[in-house]
């Protein structure tokens, strides 16, 4: 009688085991690459394509891309993933503007944002119609 308790012990052992280590396989094989972050819901606003010129080329002379690319990480988030993740919304310009202002972190799991106290909220709000709008131009 024992021998053969004990040979259902070791087959329930295995069995655990294999599972165990089946389980694990899978969360590494459905670990993401890249970083996955939350993505706002909402409808998006229509935006005038002027605007958007305009912001890009405040961007471009500014000093967004130390830091930021179009696709890609760098030492921020790319601007593509930003745009993918607010809607276009007026809310949501004028927060990321704001942010943008003030600098910071926290949010990306980047380290932090410098501040552009020069910048008037009016034109970091067209910075960021800019970046926002690049999620439809890429997809
Ligand atoms: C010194 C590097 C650096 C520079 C320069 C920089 N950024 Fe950033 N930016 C970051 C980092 C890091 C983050 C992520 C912050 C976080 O995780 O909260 C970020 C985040 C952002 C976000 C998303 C904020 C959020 O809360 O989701 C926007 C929009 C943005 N940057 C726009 C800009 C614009 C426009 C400029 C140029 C005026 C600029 N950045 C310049 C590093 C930079």
């Amino acid at each position: 009688m024992k021998p053969k308790t004990y040979l259902v012990k070791i087959l329930l052992l295995l069995l655990v085991f294999s599972c165990n280590s089946k389980s694990s396989e899978l969360e590494q094989n459905s670990k993401p690459k890249a970083k996955e972050f939350f993505v706002v819901p909402g409808e998006d606003e229509s935006i005038e394509p002027e605007i958007i010129k305009k912001g890009e080329v405040l961007v471009a002379y500014s000093d967004c891309y130390h830091c930021h690319k179009e696709e890609g990480k760098f030492k921020g988030p790319s601007f593509a993933d930003i745009a993918r993740r607010y809607p276009m919304q007026q809310a949501y310009i004028d927060l990321l503007a704001r942010k943008i202002i003030s600098g910071g972190s926290g949010t990306w799991g980047y380290p932090v944002m410098s501040s552009h106290p020069k910048l008037s909220l009016e034109d970091a709000k067209i910075m960021v119609t800019y970046i926002l709008s690049l999620e439809k131009s890429k997809s």
